[in-house]
């Protein structure tokens, strides 16, 4: 059998990992393709730095536009990542008629409507497994395993390197900025950790699952974000306290009104599958109608998880290859002409939970004047907890937890709070859910 000649962009640690599992699991492969899958070329910035045994019969090229228009290539990988030249690269290789797999979740985030509507006029596939959760199949499962099912909501923890860091607050007692040097050293962070921590890497992900799980185009820009980067330790330990554990989750649900996309700190209950999600580990819970809640856990980084879903899409474009473009999985799960955008609701209209820290004068009556304030805007309380001042202190720490609101009330009730004479600066808020059905 002929097989399918691919060309990777980048031979870094997802390229090498991928061409050591086509070589480690090569037959079983081309039994499941039907053909044998073969990396012919290689896109690299130098030539000469040994690559390993895996690499000795990969031709090296250093201009990697002579790599997307080569007429011996079928399938391009891109592997390098950001934005430039990667979507430059993506959009010669399909107007070269090439099939595109890529790990870029900040490429089809930002550019993929782009990506996609080219890939359908040359009647070309675009595979993205590798985009969201390194090795969890989690589009394939949106967009074929759930084909059947409306999905109402899902949530993730789809980002390692902060589910690291927060773990590690968590069972270390560290604080933000020694847990973020340890992922660093670790190698789990993103070249630049600020993605990582400051919620872009996750929104870029939850984009890509929310246009699938609903049927809408890519609008990252409309993801409401806010990272971890300002957590304290203290929330952390409060939240343990009253029995929740703090994930970065990526969240989007719908309603009739419009769609929720929101990356932020929450509060889980400790007991919570989501909650018991530790260190790199990524996984995603999906609502859909038929199935009810589902559960996807795995690796979410790193050469062999990443090289396992950039595998996945190889095998699936060489069983699709000779099915006419029209008849293949939609790259969005819908077909084209079926995506609707939905309206993204801004962030005042959302409705969630809240836990709230502040910081109060201890003496008589403060309190009344703070649950009058929650009263009067209709803000339920679930939970009060109040510390012990330290010694000779004045002030004492209030945490309360609250039944689902409007975030508009809440911001109201937060202002009204920070302006009390006995409050002393600032209120903390983070959102808390149940993630029930
Ligand atoms: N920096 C990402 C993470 C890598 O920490 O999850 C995978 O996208």
């Amino acid at each position: 059998m002929t097989p399918v000649r691919i060309g990777l962009l980048g031979l870094g640690t997802v390229g090498g990992g991928t061409l050591e599992l086509l070589a480690r699991n090569g037959d079983e492969i081309a039994r499941r393709a039907g053909r044998p899958l073969q990396v012919t070329h290689a896109a690299v910035r130098n030539p000469d730095r040994p690559r390993g045994a895996h690499a000795a019969h990969v031709e090296r090229l250093t201009d990697p536009f002579e790599l997307v228009h080569h007429p011996d290539i079928d399938i391009v990988a891109e592997l390098i990542g950001g934005l430039e030249p990667a979507r430059e690269l993506v959009l010669a290789a399909i107007g070269a008629g090439k099939h595109v797999v890529t790990a870029n979740k900040a490429l089809i985030a930002h550019h993929g409507n782009e990506i996609f509507d080219a890939a359908r006029r040359a009647g070309v596939a675009v595979g993205f497994e590798a985009a969201v959760a390194g090795g969890i199949p989690i589009i394939k499962t949106l967009r074929e395993g759930l084909a059947g099912n409306r999905i109402d909501g899902l949530a993730g923890i789809i980002n390692g390197t902060a589910n690291y860091i927060l773990t590690q607050m968590r069972d270390a007692g560290l604080d933000f900025a020694t847990a973020l040097a340890d992922a660093q050293r670790l190698g789990y962070a993103e070249a630049d950790p600020s993605f990582d921590i400051d919620g872009v890497d996750a929104a870029h992900k939850l984009a890509i699952l929310a246009s699938i799980a609903f049927g809408m185009p890519l609008c990252f820009d409309q993801v409401q974000v806010h990272g971890i980067r300002n957590l304290s330790a203290v929330d952390v330990d409060y939240a343990g306290q009253l029995g929740y554990r703090l994930k970065l989750l990526g969240i989007a649900r719908r309603s009739p009104a419009g769609v929720q996309l929101r990356v932020h700190p929450t509060l889980l209950p400790q007991r919570h599958l989501l909650a018991q999600v530790d260190g790199v580990i990524n996984a995603v819970l999906v609502d859909s109608d038929a199935l009810g809640q589902s559960l996807y856990y795995g690796a979410g980084a790193g050469a062999g998880p990443t090289a396992s879903a950039v595998v996945a899409d190889l095998v699936d474009i060489a069983r699709a290859l000779t099915i006419d473009p029209e008849h293949r999985v939609p790259y969005l799960a819908f077909h084209h002409d079926h995506l609707q955008a939905l309206p993204v609701l801004p962030d005042d209209a959302v409705e969630s939970a809240f836990y709230l820290r502040l910081t109060a004068l201890d003496q008589p009556g403060v309190l009344a004047d703070v649950t009058r304030i929650l009263g009067d805007l209709g803000i339920s309380i679930e939970a009060i907890l109040q510390k012990e001042p330290a010694p000779g202190a004045s002030h004492v720490a209030v945490i309360l937890l609250t039944h689902t609101v409007r975030e508009r009330a809440l911001r109201d009730a937060i202002a009204r709070i920070e302006a009390l004479p006995s409050i002393d600066g600032s209120v903390v808020s983070l959102h808390l859910d149940h993630l029930e059905h």
